[in-house]
């Protein structure tokens, strides 16, 4: 019981959209006793065009102090001249990842029934990918130099450190652990980046040896996106870096029923700051402000949101209402955004 104060942050394109549906879901879905206050953050390109402001020092010391963040998306009108790619996406998202310690981006993967796959015989789908939040080639770590000439230099350096590396890796084993099948596949390119290589195979063979249990396979990125479409019930916990675990989960959307159903927590498990919960996708500025956004993965992340919080009924009468909606959807038949949002609603207070 109490109050449970959210950070709410919709941002750009569909991100209000959906943010919406999500709100009215946990409106709903609040367990007896608690109380939501939702404190909105008007965050994102509309901000950043109107002041040049991102993410003001002051409004992330107040983020700081809610008990969890709701984001819809960012990401402004593609070729905008006065929005360059990167500053919402890295002075925003990423930012708010990096200084609230998000190093677990845990992002669940299931073929919910009656959801149709594009693959023809998916087999039974359920996985979770651990993607580390906070280090690899999204660091910053680069730059460059002669830009414009034909001399130019650019450069990302993926960030890996031991502790980073380390920390997601037991969180990832604990994880699989807790799961029937106790399954840890490390996706990374070994072959390649050697040295990166080398820390996350040392620290996945030591940290496993606190989990004996569970069964440790490895696969280098590229086969594993052939295995994710040709088997991807191969899959229980996978544990990637942060590029690496970007692009599987796309792939990992596509193949259970779209990225508009793709949920996903910015998880601080030490709980020294709010973790954050957003959809997969962007703000899909093809289909913004037009009501065609499928909210289900923005309700679904609110579901992650209760879980985190230990409200595990609340959670999972969300996702029943979410696999109750997904089963009676009828193909052919589309609904706006706000009729999807209502009809789960609908179902968790029924
Ligand atoms: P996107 O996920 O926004 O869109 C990819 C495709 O999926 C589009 O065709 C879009 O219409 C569709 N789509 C996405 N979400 C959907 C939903 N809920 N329902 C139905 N269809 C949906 O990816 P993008 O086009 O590569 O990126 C657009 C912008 O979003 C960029 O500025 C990018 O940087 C940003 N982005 C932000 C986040 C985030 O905030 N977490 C994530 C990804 C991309
Ligand atoms: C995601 C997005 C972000 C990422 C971008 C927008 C920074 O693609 O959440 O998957 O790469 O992590
Ligand atoms: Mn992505």
């Amino acid at each position: 019981t109490g109050t449970l104060k959210l950070a709410v942050i919709p941002g750009d394109g569909i991100g209000q959209e959906v943010t919406a549906e999500a709100l009215k879901v946990l409106e709903v879905a609040a367990p007896a006793g608690v109380k939501f206050e939702p404190t909105r953050y008007d965050l994102g390109a509309e901000r950043y065009l109107a002041t040049g402001e991102v993410l003001p020092d002051s409004v992330l010391a107040e983020i700081r102090e809610h008990d969890a963040i709701l984001l819809g998306a960012v990401g402004g009108k593609p070729g905008d001249p006065n929005l360059p790619p990167g500053i919402l996406e890295r002075g925003l998202l990423l930012r708010l990842r990096f200084e609230l310690d998000h190093y677990v981006n845990l992002r669940p993967s299931r073929i919910f029934p009656g959801v149709a796959s594009p693959l023809a015989a998916p087999g039974e789908v359920d996985f979770v990918v651990v993607r580390e939040g906070t280090e690899g080639p999204y660091t910053g770590n680069g730059g460059s130099i002669r830009v414009g000439t034909p001399h130019e230099v650019a450069t990302e350096v993926s960030l890996n450190t031991a502790f980073g590396v380390e920390r997601v890796v037991r969180d990832a084993f604990a994880r699989a652990q807790r799961r029937p099948r106790k399954k840890l596949t490390l996706v990374h390119k070994t072959n390649v980046l050697v040295n990166a290589g080398a820390v996350w195979s040392r620290l996945v063979a030591e940290v496993g040896r606190e989990f004996p249990d569970v069964t440790v396979d490895y696969l280098h990125i590229d086969a594993a996106t052939i295995f994710m479409t040709t088997d991807p019930s191969r899959f229980d916990v996978i544990v990637t870096d942060n590029l690496f675990g970007d692009i599987i989960t796309d792939l990992a959307a596509a193949i259970t029923g779209g990225i508009g159903l793709a949920a996903s927590g910015n998880i601080n498990p030490d709980r020294t700051a709010p973790s954050m919960f957003e959809p997969v996708h962007g703000s899909a500025p093809d289909i913004a402000g037009q009501q065609k956004a499928d909210p289900t993965a923005a309700i679904l992340s609110a579901s992650l949101l209760l879980d985190h919080l230990g409200y595990a009924d609340a959670a999972a009468a969300i996702e029943t209402a979410v696999i109750d909606d997904l089963a009676a959807r009828t193909a052919g038949t589309t609904r706006r955004t706000s009729e999807v949002g209502d009809a789960i609603a609908a179902r968790v207070g029924s």
